[in-house]
């Protein structure tokens, strides 16, 4: 598909830009910028270490209902502990002479849950002995970065890439002098490494082919700005990695449409932010409209992306991929999902290749 066409099919679906939570972006501020040449790598890889944030969406919808309501701060809720898990992702991108970069994406909630994932999917003993080459969070939300006690017990002096947008708490919490006992969340483990904060207007280029934008943009339980991963992967075209996504599948594609030098649209993992508690809009049917427009070829959801979401998306002929069985062998499955006929998440111990 030419750029030229692909513009095209964003201005018809453009309502639904801003599902996720933002419009701006789309708007013409961002599009008389010079493109950017993020280089290319030859595949990346990406294990679901866990995308099983919490356990039961009645509970946690209840959690945020009854600390009162998404305007208020996460770190003012008393959260369910037995319903929490975390948000963890490895990525293993190899570069075109052949040799690789390990990326960690986001820190998880729960520090047990935690733990538990960073043993079972071999990253503990990655941390450990320093083969991860950077700790990249999405966004500084509860179930993406409470957790950082663990990944920084394992290698304290990890690089760390982070929005610039974190509120005090989360920067208490990177130096190690957090503890807050009505959230339940604590750290006193300082990070030592090296520590990039991404701005909203610049794009920061970790590897050849890869890269990280920040979309500066309010989030509920008072969070602000995510990040997304880009690869340029050569033969094939650019796959995102998100965490949740709140910016916006489309918006997130847009801006890499009118961004990145050579924009071909290839893939996506992660969590989507479409229909997290499994509660149906018809504007998420203008979301599958205009990805397929967009031309994805191959398409991993899980976390926030809504399994009604998924399924639809799926019958409607858009290339997502089928999770395994894999997620039974956890000490713990949700007890929400699949809401869906098929398998339409990539569930804890499932990779994709792209
Ligand atoms: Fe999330
Ligand atoms: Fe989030």
């Amino acid at each position: 598909m030419q750029r030229r066409d692909f513009l095209k099919g964003l201005a018809v679906t453009g309502a639904a830009a801003g599902v996720g939570g933002l419009g701006p972006l789309v708007g013409k501020g961002f599009a008389a910028k010079k493109l950017e040449n993020i280089g290319e790598c030859k595949s990346v890889k990406v294990t679901c270490v866990s995308e099983t944030s919490w356990f039961d969406s009645p509970r946690m919808l209840q959690d945020i209902k009854d600390g009162g309501g998404a305007m208020v701060s996460m770190y003012d809720i008393p959260w369910t502990q037995s319903n929490i898990g975390g948000y963890v992702a490895l990525i293993e991108v190899e570069q075109l002479d052949g040799s690789k970069h390990v990326i960690q994406l986001d820190t998880g909630w729960h520090q047990d849950w935690t733990d538990y994932v960073l043993d079972k999917s071999g990253l503990t003993a990655l941390l450990s002995s320093k083969k991860v080459d950077a700790l990249v969070m999405s966004h500084e939300h509860e179930d993406h970065y409470w957790a950082l006690r663990s990944t920084l017990k394992r290698y304290q002096n990890i690089p760390m890439v982070i929005p610039n947008t974190f509120y005090p708490e989360g920067k208490a919490m990177l130096k190690g002098k957090y503890k807050n006992d009505k959230a339940h969340v604590w750290n006193d483990i300082p990070h030592t490494g090296e520590l990039v904060e991404v701005s909203g207007d610049k794009i920061y280029k970790m590897y050849p082919g890869v890269a990280v934008k920040m979309f500066d943009i309010p989030i509920m339980l008072k969070t602000r700005g995510e990040q997304a991963l880009f690869f340029n992967v050569k033969d094939k075209g650019v796959v995102s990695v998100t965490g949740c996504c709140h910016m916006g599948l489309l918006t997130m594609l847009s801006w890499a449409a009118r961004n990145i030098e050579g924009y071909k649209p290839y893939g996506c993992y992660g969590g989507l932010h479409i229909a997290a508690f499994e509660n149906w809009d018809p504007k998420f049917d203008d979301i599958i409209k205009g990805a397929k427009k967009i031309g994805l070829q191959k398409m991993g959801c899980n976390h926030c992306t809504g399994w009604i979401w998924a399924q639809k998306a799926k019958d409607e002929g858009l290339p997502i991929v089928l999770g395994t069985q894999k997620y039974k062998e956890y000490k713990k499955t949700p007890t929400t999902g699949p809401g869906a006929k098929e398998n339409v998440y990539l569930r804890n111990g499932d990779t994709i290749t792209f």
